[in-house]
């Protein structure tokens, strides 16, 4: 019997089968892809996940690498790292982690060198918070609360200052030069998170960009720093080696769009014109909004789809869903609703739960159910490396 450990079996799924179950275990989860540079052995991803588990200077606490080194248990998984700041200043919240300073790259390459010892792959999700930092927190740290206008956050009295030209340049910068230490480092590549109202999300978000010069106002202007931040990325490290993030419909941190077709399309658009094939594209499904996945709140904007960006993308390279996916109704997306594209799912909660996700999902054997109230548990191994793989994968992988 396998245990469990919680109480909380989340919201509904985005796609309900409305054809006969696929059996996931016989499904296209388990088709082979090349990603990138990568041999992924199936599309069964690991998500980034934000878990608070690093020290007070933003640096994993050494446990970490059990942690992501369990998920990648099975040869040939993708494992994504937690958003990641670029810079000192953009480490907005306790317990986030950085990947600026000496200190913080040689713990992230025992990380790498840990998923990459299971014979995974290993990409780094990269960020700025902007305004979705904690103001009081930058204020203890000497550091300015900024963002791409001075538009407050819901619920939050502090007003953000709106970042000048010399300030943008700086924080393309900083992408390019965080991306090159996590190559030093050894990582796969990078995932540039443009999403869920955070920074890059800030300048996208016409809600939250109300700036009148090179970098809003306009659609164009608006996607600039994604786009110049892509290119640079691009440049210093390679497109194979890159990959983008975005959450079309999340509502999160009160970044719309009001225009979401139009925006997105764009960029689309853009990429195709001015990079090579990214290594992939990594997509919120309408229903993956983490305001109601992530703090339970209400499931919305159901019906509406990504397709109109992977039209738009067409195969140009392969592309993750995210979203509130079980393994039924992802089997069923990659054969039905997604079979004429490459598609990858991930599973950011249940895969936490589930150090052998993979290994469980291809033999039939029922999840551990994951504790909320332990997500978000800092500098703490409770909810975190507590998880037990499967009977059944312990007896298959038992020393001999
Ligand atoms: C979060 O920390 O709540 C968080 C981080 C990154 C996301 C979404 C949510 O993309």
């Amino acid at each position: 019997m396998t245990t469990t450990t919680t109480t909380s079996n989340g919201p509904a799924p985005p796609t309900k089968p409305t054809k006969p179950i696929i059996d996931p275990a016989s499904s296209r989860l388990f088709k082979p892809l090349q990603v990138g540079k990568m041999q992924l052995a199936h599309r069964i991803v690991f998500p980034p996940l934000t878990r608070n588990r690093n020290d007070e200077a933003h640096t994993p606490l050494p446990f970490m690498a059990k942690y992501y080194a369990d998920r990648a248990s099975t040869p040939g998984t993708l494992v994504i790292s937690e958003a990641t700041a670029v810079s000192h200043l953009e480490e907005g919240q306790d317990n986030t982690p950085g990947f600026v300073s000496e200190r913080q790259a040689a713990a992230w390459k025992s990380i790498i060198d840990a998923v990459h010892a299971k014979e995974s792959y290993y990409f780094q999700q990269i960020w700025g918070m902007g305004r979705a930092s904690y103001p009081e927190f930058l204020a203890k740290k000497g550091f300015k609360y900024r963002s791409s206008s001075a538009i407050p956050m819901d619920d939050v009295e502090a007003i953000p200052q709106e970042m000048t030209e010399e300030e943008i340049l700086e924080i393309i910068q900083s992408f390019v030069d965080t991306a090159r230490r996590v190559i030093a480092a050894g990582g796969d590549g990078v995932e540039i998170h443009c999403a869920h109202g955070y920074l890059l999300d800030q300048f996208l978000s016409d809600a939250v960009n109300k700036r009148t010069d090179r970098w809003g106002g306009s659609t164009e202007n608006r996607a600039r720093l994604v786009l110049q931040v892509v290119k640079a990325v691009v440049d210093a490290v390679g497109a194979d080696r890159v990959a983008l993030r975005l959450s079309p419909y999340a509502a999160f941190q009160q970044a719309e769009k009001g225009d979401i077709h139009g925006q997105y399309l764009y960029i689309i658009e853009q990429l195709k014109a001015t990079v090579p094939p990214l290594a992939y594209l990594s997509l919120v499904e309408a229903t993956g909004d983490p305001g109601a996945l992530i703090f339970g709140g209400k499931t919305v904007n159901q019906g509406k789809t990504l397709d109109f960006i992977l039209e738009a993308w067409d195969n140009r390279s392969p592309v993750i869903v995210a979203g509130g996916y079980r393994p039924e109704t992802a089997a069923w997306a990659l054969e039905e609703h997604y079979k004429k594209w490459d598609v990858l799912v991930a599973f950011g909660r249940h895969f936490l739960a589930n150090p052998d996700l993979v290994f469980r999902i291809r033999h039939g054997i029922e999840l551990n159910r994951y504790n909320r109230a332990t997500f978000y548990l800092a500098e703490s191994e409770v909810g975190y490396n507590d998880y037990p793989f499967s009977e059944e994968y312990l007896a298959v992988h038992a020393e001999a």
